[in-house]
């Protein structure tokens, strides 16, 4: 049995990766726990007796968290565009210069891999489809400070210390952590609560996806291999324009496409297209999740936790109030 420390665990995707890997590992989870479920259901979930909890900065790491700790799993820091622009000192100071000294305190301690939750953000707007030796062209403070801190913990990998780079789609799928800001979950989320959806331009905006039930399986894979190498990897399942996504999941939820409303006024500029030629090279074949199954995952997880569109949910409502004391 390993011993996993997940720092940012408390958060959307580390809510349910903690719960995943806790099935045959021993998990540390180190966060600031902003957003509160995981913190406060750490007694009542499944193996609780195998979780550990460290509630504090990322800042205040100290080396003596990493005792007995085989693989850092890094999903922390401001994990969006628009947040990061709030305060771009507070972005780099933890996005860049937290992470950085993390990985470089779990190197010095002994930890044997660093898989660090990267973004495609890094390489910008593109028309042509990007892969793992595309130009990077970082737009915001976001992507920027996110592909300085791979840059820099890629550069202390060793035969002792792996490092891992995932290159993350934008997320989809339910957690009891759930984000709200994120395009597939706005859109079951919106239908759930007034049966319309609302879409910036014409939609003809191509993006990548990734759901978490197939981060979480790539996840497990990459810990129980102990033989893989350090990599970079863009995780991508599919690139949808934002319209074929609406088309899909007003058809699910059994209404029309004049259920869309389509806001030629709010201009979205993001445009892109991702593959990976690393994934299938590194980790083999991946078999990925169904869409409808995890639009029917978040339908059932939406109403039965009562989740609604707030500051636990939404990163620029919290961070927001965390930087101005305003929404
Ligand atoms: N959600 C996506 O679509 C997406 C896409 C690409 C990459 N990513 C990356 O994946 C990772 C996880 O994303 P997420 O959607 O789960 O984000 P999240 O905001 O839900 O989780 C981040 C966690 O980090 C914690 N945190 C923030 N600052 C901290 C600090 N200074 N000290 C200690 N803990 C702190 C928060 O409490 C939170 O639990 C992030 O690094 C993000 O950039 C996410």
């Amino acid at each position: 049995m390993k011993t996993i420390l997940i720092s940012g665990g408390g958060g959307y995707l580390g809510t349910y990766l903690t719960q995943v890997l806790l099935k045959k590992n021993k998990v540390i989870v180190y966060d600031e726990f902003f957003f509160k479920w995981l913190y406060a259901n750490r007694k009542k979930i499944k193996f609780n007796n195998r979780l550990k909890i460290l509630k504090k900065d990322i800042i205040d790491v100290v080396p003596k968290d990493f005792k007995d700790v085989d693989i850092v799993c890094d999903l922390n820091g401001i994990p969006n565009d628009p947040s990061s622009e709030l305060n771009k000192k507070h972005t780099w100071a933890i996005n860049f210069y937290g992470r950085k000294k993390f990985a470089e305190m779990a190197k010095a301690s002994g930890v044997k891999r660093y898989i660090f939750n990267s973004t495609c953000a890094v390489y910008g707007f593109n028309k042509k489809t990007v892969n793992e030796k595309s130009k990077t062209n970082p737009l915001s403070t976001y992507a920027k400070a996110n592909l300085k801190a791979e840059k820099a913990i890629f550069k202390i990998k060793s035969n002792k210390f792996k490092v891992n780079i995932l290159r993350n789609s934008t997320l989809f799928g339910f957690s009891q952590n759930l984000r709200l800001d994120l395009v597939i979950n706005i859109f079951v989320n919106s239908l759930i609560n007034s049966g319309n959806i609302t879409v910036d331009g014409d939609g003809k905006q191509w993006r990548p996806f990734i759901s978490l039930t197939d981060v979480s399986k790539i996840y497990e894979k990459i810990i129980s291999r102990d033989e893989l190498p350090s990599f970079v990897i863009n995780l991508v399942a599919f690139n949808s324009t934002i319209r074929n996504l609406a088309f899909k999941i007003v058809k699910y939820f059994g209404l029309s496409n004049k259920n869309i409303n389509f806001v030629s006024k709010n201009k979205d500029l993001r445009n892109y297209k991702t593959s990976s030629k690393n994934l299938k090279k590194y980790l083999g074949k991946i078999r990925f999740t169904n869409l409808n199954y995890e639009i029917s995952n978040l339908i059932k997880g939406i109403k039965r936790y009562k989740l609604k569109s707030n500051e636990t949910t939404i990163r620029m409502q919290f961070y927001k109030r965390k930087f101005f004391n305003k929404t």
